[in-house]
């Protein structure tokens, strides 16, 4: 099928790949005349694993173009994926100015009918708007759009494995011919006909359930199992809080919740708490969604109070750690607000280097893959070639995020070139046990501190 992708962020971008890899003819168009031309350069603006393989060999292959005029893509397509931001206004709402953007530039440029689908995270009732939107700016009288909901459920870091191997497929429709064009689009996964790049050695056989819902149930469905996971996050970290005021380890008590397959074991890591572009704003634009409603949701203002709390009480435990935090030389390991990405948004990391320079610290840093984005946004701190550079000499190591390649590093050298071996693991990546054993002070989140001074 022939798919226009109207904004390339990490998930239009991932969507439009993985389309076209899977056998559709996919063509991609962003308002960002940066991106687009080193799109049209074959160059891929973020880091994802296995997306720039895949963006290269579909460009080679022809089934993946990209465009820098918005009516090109349009009229080339018979389904229109919408994938722009919807970023948080200050009253925590979504913004959807740009949806409503793209809505009149489809209803202005289209040539015919098309099925326009909305895949930004978007509040209940944006499928009501950007319909009546289509048909009002509509340019040419009797062209029909219809609408449907269709939310993704990529994680950053494993998105192109999460768009191949799907836990479920959700569309919201209102019409059977949507439903059944949408069945088309998603028909090679549903019937596992592709080459899968991630699992070379063959997939988990798995086929993804296909649930089909209104509009308004497709929207909410994204919204709620987003904040659902940001709640199960805090609910970690507030477990931590007590483990730690109360002698018990939070990996122990987590690890036995999670065997009940009512509970589950994901998201119930504690540690800086959560961040990233999504489970942040999502959690704020459900609580104001349900504000408008007149619903008390108030359960989720907590999970966001709870996870604010984090950094805050990482920096309390630095400033035990090292009485005095002003002229310490402080390295950071990790900026990216999760690892296997070079993205920064609302990093909990980022937020951490802050902090600690407020207090007078001065702050080395590393990470894998988000120091060119970091160094745009954080004057004054040291950016180091590698972990150990940040380490060198320094009086406390921290790290902020747990990217696996931390927990590999020569931790005997860091030992010997730190001027005080002291570890603070906001994202319990290290054991601690072992790190003890190597001479260590080593504190982290809800496990308790051995025999070093207690922090907690
Ligand atoms: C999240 C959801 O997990 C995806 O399903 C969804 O599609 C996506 O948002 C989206 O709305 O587009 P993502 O933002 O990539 O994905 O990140 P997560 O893996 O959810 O992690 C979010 C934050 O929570 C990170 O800062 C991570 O370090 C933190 N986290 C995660 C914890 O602190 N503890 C955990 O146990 C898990």
């Amino acid at each position: 099928m022939r798919i226009a992708i109207i904004g390339c962020g990490y998930v239009g971008l991932v969507t439009g790949t993985c389309l076209a890899e899977v056998g559709h003819e996919a063509i991609c168009f962003d308002n960002d005349p940066e991106k687009t031309q080193l799109l049209l350069a074959d160059r891929v603006p973020i880091y994802e694993p296995h997306l720039e393989a895949l963006f290269l060999r579909n460009r080679q292959r022809g089934r993946l173009r990209v465009t820098a005029t918005a009516g090109e893509a349009i009229r080339a397509a018979e389904a229109i994926f919408i994938c722009v931001g919807t970023p948080p206004l200050e009253n925590g709402e979504a913004d959807l100015s740009a949806i409503d953007r793209v809505a009149r530039l489809i209803a202005a440029e289209a040539d015919g009918p098309k099925l326009v689908i909305e895949k930004s995270t978007v509040p209940v009732r944006t499928g009501l708007e950007l319909k009546r939107a289509l048909s009002v700016y509509a340019r040419t009288a009797g062209h029909r759009f219809r609408v449907a909901s269709n939310p993704e459920f990529l994680r950053e870091g494993t998105a192109v494995e999460d768009f191949l191997h799907p836990d479920r497929i959700v569309v919201g429709v209102d019409e059977e011919s949507s439903e059944q064009q949408l069945r088309d689009i998603y028909r090679p996964l549903l019937e596992h006909r592709f080459q899968c790049p991630v699992h070379r050695d063959g997939c988990p056989p798995d086929t993804p359930p296909f649930l089909v819902t209104t509009i308004a149930s497709a929207e909410l469905i994204k919204h709620a199992s987003n904040s659902f996971l940001a709640l199960k996050i805090s609910y970690a970290n507030a477990l931590a809080e007590l483990c730690e005021r109360l002698g018990a380890d939070v990996e122990e008590v987590t690890r036995a919740m999670g065997l009940d397959p009512r509970i589950g074991p994901q998201f119930l890591r504690a540690g800086l708490g959560f961040g990233g572009f999504c489970l942040p704003k999502d959690v704020q634009a459900f609580v104001r969604l349900a504000e408008r409603a007149g619903v008390d949701f108030s359960l989720l203002r907590e999970a966001e109070k709870i996870n604010r709390r984090q950094v805050e009480r990482f920096v309390e435990k630095i400033r035990r750690a090292l009485w005095v935090i002003r002229d310490k030389q402080i390295g950071v390991l990790g900026l990216a607000f999760k690892p296997r990405t070079d993205d920064i948004r609302f990093s909990p990391a980022v937020e951490l280097v802050r902090r600690l320079q407020q207090e007078g610290a001065q702050v080395r840093v590393f990470d894998p893959k988000a120091m060119p984005r970091a160094e745009k946004m954080l004057d004054g701190a040291r950016f180091c070639r590698d972990a150990y550079e940040v380490a060198d000499q320094a009086e406390a190591l921290l790290i902020a995020t747990d990217w696996p390649e931390f927990a590999a590093l020569d931790w005997e050298r860091i030992r010997d070139t730190m001027s005080r071996p002291l570890v603070l693991d906001g994202r319990n990546l290290l054991d601690p046990a072992r790190m003890r054993e190597l001479g260590f002070e080593y504190f982290s989140m809800g496990r308790p501190a051995g025999d070093c001074w207690p922090l907690n």
